[in-house]
């Protein structure tokens, strides 16, 4: 597969305050994105307590290949493609599973859990010198695999830049995921819920950094949040989707006070947002006294005010994550067409806190990133409305000039809106998008800010 768009039509399409409709709705696009974003940069797959135990393993996809992420003997993690190197099809259809060893269903060839061809039945049938062994066929391994802090990262690149350059400053929000369990280690509880939208992938990365749309895409959840008598609502799970709720409709000058931060490659996050005295894990109420009290008998207590006191709502590591540190939720965004998107959604425990702060984060997820939640339809039903509205005639163009030429400066590689309801995050993905999509070689690629 490929794409016939040359490099002078793909810069084309982004210009300083607005960029053409085929970005979200051309297949070649998406083909193009699928090579050069895909098929490049760092993606994040999963975290390795999905797969405790040896033989442990999950599937999922890069960009359109399919891989296997699984536990070795040795404790460590490899990333394999899931595909048997006879014929071709895929080894394992499950999402998860456990095995001591991969058996293609086809023709019954065998590989280790480090995908190396164990066995071949009747293997006198191949002439020894084009034996699969003398052929040295297995499993291939991702050309490129770091896990940090249990969170598995995998490129399609063999060259690029290192983990840490691509993740760049925003390193600090997965720091602040797993800085804030007492025992240093979060873990994926509750398995992973999925959910499909039909509209470009972009769409919910730029979703998740837009401080203006709450109050009106979530009108109808803060009216009836507000609805509640307070008096009534005070069960842990309810209060919580209340209080939530709520902060959807917080004034207009509040999310303009927000902090709305790029990086290079796309990257950023909102931050200083979310103070609710009963959601924030810095408040007085019994059940986050406990959690402090564990926090300092092992960080102290300076270091553990330093951790609780970050307040940082969505980070998105373009292109295919999106998290809150604060509150140990995560999606990952797997794109399937150019107008259809699959989000898997994971929810965190923090090794060594109270259990019911990890019931307050199932609750929370269900409020805000389930398929059933009264917050999340709001923003699948725009992204619909989004990619249908690409079709008609009259204006190619989709605007993104809010807070155009008000971005700051902040002097540590990152750059911060104007205010917290700019643009600016939108226009920083698009000038990683087109530093990627325009770039010859993996080598020419990443680094780009806006
Ligand atoms: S295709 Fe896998 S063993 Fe033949
Ligand atoms: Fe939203």
């Amino acid at each position: 597969m490929g794409s016939s768009l040359c490099v002078d039509d793909i810069a084309g399409m982004v210009q300083d305050e607005r960029v053409h409709r085929d970005v979200y709705a051309s297949p070649d696009v998406f083909e193009l994105e699928m090579e050069r974003i895909f098929g490049r940069t760092w993606l994040l797959l999963g975290h390795d307590s999905q797969i405790p135990k040896p033989g442990d393993y999950f599937t999922t996809q890069m960009g359109r290949q399919p891989v296997i992420a699984v536990r070795q003997n040795d404790g460590s993690v490899r990333v394999l493609f899931n595909r048997c190197a006879h014929r071709g099809p895929m080894l394992c259809s499950l999402l998860k599973g456990s095995v001591s060893e991969f058996i293609c269903p086809y023709h019954g060839w065998v590989y280790g859990l480090d995908g190396k061809l164990t066995s071949v039945p009747m293997p006198a049938g191949y002439p020894p010198a084009q034996s699969p062994q003398a052929n040295g066929l297995g499993m291939i391994p991702v050309p490129r695999l770091e896990v940090y802090r249990g969170f598995i990262f995998a490129s399609l690149a063999a060259t690029g830049q290192s983990l840490k350059t691509f993740l760049g400053p925003v390193i600090s929000s997965i720091d602040d995921l797993v800085d804030r369990a007492p025992d240093g280690e979060v873990e994926i509880g509750g398995g992973i819920g999925r959910h499909v939208y039909n509209g470009n992938w972009k769409f919910m990365l730029e979703n998740h950094l837009d401080g203006l749309h709450p109050r009106y895409v979530h009108a109808s959840s803060v009216a009836a949040a507000n609805e509640q008598d307070d008096a009534r609502a005070t069960d842990g799970a309810g209060e919580v989707a209340v209080r939530q709720m709520r902060q959807n409709g917080a004034p207009n000058d509040l999310w303009e006070k927000i902090g709305l931060w790029t990086a290079p490659n796309g990257h950023g996050f909102l931050a200083d947002y979310h103070d609710d005295e009963k959601l924030v894990k810095l408040s007085d109420d019994p059940l986050h006294v406990e959690y402090r009290r564990r926090m300092e008998a092992r960080y102290g207590a300076e270091r553990t005010r330093e951790i609780l006191t970050i307040m940082r709502w969505n980070t998105i590591i373009f292109p295919n994550v999106s998290f809150m540190s604060q509150f140990g939720q995560l999606r990952i965004l797997r794109p399937v067409s150019v107008d259809r998107s699959v989000v898997e959604t994971y929810v965190f425990r923090l090794k060594g806190a109270p259990e019911e702060m990890f019931q307050l984060s199932i609750a929370f997820a269900n409020i805000v990133n389930g398929a059933g939640s009264p917050v999340l339809t709001d923003d699948l039903e725009v992204y619909e409305r989004m990619q249908t509205g690409l079709h008609t005639d009259g204006n190619p163009w989709i605007d993104y000039a809010r807070g155009y030429g008000r971005d700051v400066d902040t002097g540590d590689g990152m750059r911060r809106g104007g205010s917290g309801t700019s643009e600016i995050a939108v226009r920083n993905q698009f000038a990683a998008w087109r530093d990627y999509m325009t770039a010859e070689s993996v080598e020419d690629a990443g680094g780009t800010a806006q």
